[in-house]
């Protein structure tokens, strides 16, 4: 394999500032990889929109993407890959990664009481990809999916800790608790934030699976498995895409990743 093959970007998309979580993770496991991430910032949230909605916005970020010469695909979205990871891998040759299969793989592997929580948006529960996922790899294993709409305003605000978020919690999960669930997967791209809190309200001895490290986890095998991995040394560039004007995303985002966002466009997707 040419080292420009190896050189060429991952390409990350995401509904807005929530797939930043994602991008910090593939940062800190690949710190060698050049990244290009775009955030649909002006058509965000996903968690709310028909599945027929989501799958076009995302053939429309995939796009944009493809046009970058990226040499893999990563839906950062939990709700666009339940909903759209089929349909993309069907239409481009690189490989296509979705959050839902790596949480599914580590649920499965960490479950002792073979029952499983599964929170995310609206759209990720009603699809069911997450259960059909786990339940594909161990179909002994029972899942209960939970919406938490609330979640992510509360992180987009600042409110990943407190009497608020602590009340939020504590009602979404009531339902996931005394059912001996041992693992509940955090489903969307702003949960890995509330893991203190959401850990507070299922208890210790209940396991959070980050569905961002294990992505990460994921792409690194693919990567090495196909001789693509970069080589240390170099620099690396992080390119940033946004849909709508990126004051929020560089306000916001940057508690999301843990430093400042350089270079960044407005870009427009889908003409
Ligand atoms: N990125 C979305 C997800 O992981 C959350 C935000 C949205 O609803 O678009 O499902």
């Amino acid at each position: 394999m040419q080292s420009d093959h190896k050189n060429r970007p991952i390409g990350i998309f995401d509904s807005g500032i929530g797939g930043l979580t994602v991008l910090k993770e593939i940062a800190r496991i690949l710190p060698d990889e050049n990244t290009i991430y775009l955030g649909d910032t002006a058509r965000v949230p996903y968690g709310i929109r028909s599945p027929e909605t989501v799958i076009r916005y995302s053939f429309e970020n995939t796009k944009f993407l493809s046009q970058k010469d990226i040499k893999i695909l990563v839906i950062a979205c939990n709700t666009a890959s339940s909903v759209s990871l089929n349909a993309i891998r069907s239409r481009i040759s690189i490989p296509v990664v979705g959050v839902i299969e790596p949480g599914a793989k580590a649920a499965a592997l960490a479950t002792r009481t073979k029952k499983v929580g599964v929170i995310g948006t609206e759209a990720t529960i009603k699809s069911s990809a997450y259960a059909k996922a786990i339940k594909a790899l161990d179909g002994g294993i029972d899942v209960y999916g939970v919406a938490c709409p609330l979640f992510v305003p509360l992180v987009e605000e600042g409110w990943t800790e407190g009497r608020i978020a602590q009340l939020v919690a504590e009602e979404y999960l009531a339902g996931l608790k005394n059912r001996d669930i041992d693992t509940v997967v955090l489903g969307c791209t702003h949960y890995p934030l509330l893991k203190k809190v959401i850990g507070d309200v299922m208890g210790a001895r209940v396991q959070l699976i980050d569905s961002a490290i294990e992505i990460s986890i994921e792409i690194k095998g693919i990567l090495e498995k196909l001789g693509m991995k970069r080589d240390a040394g170099d620099t690396t560039f992080r390119e940033f895409y946004v849909t709508d004007s990126p004051e929020r995303f560089l306000k916001v985002g940057e508690r999301f990743l843990g430093h400042p966002i350089e270079h960044i466009e407005k870009i427009i997707v889908g003409t």
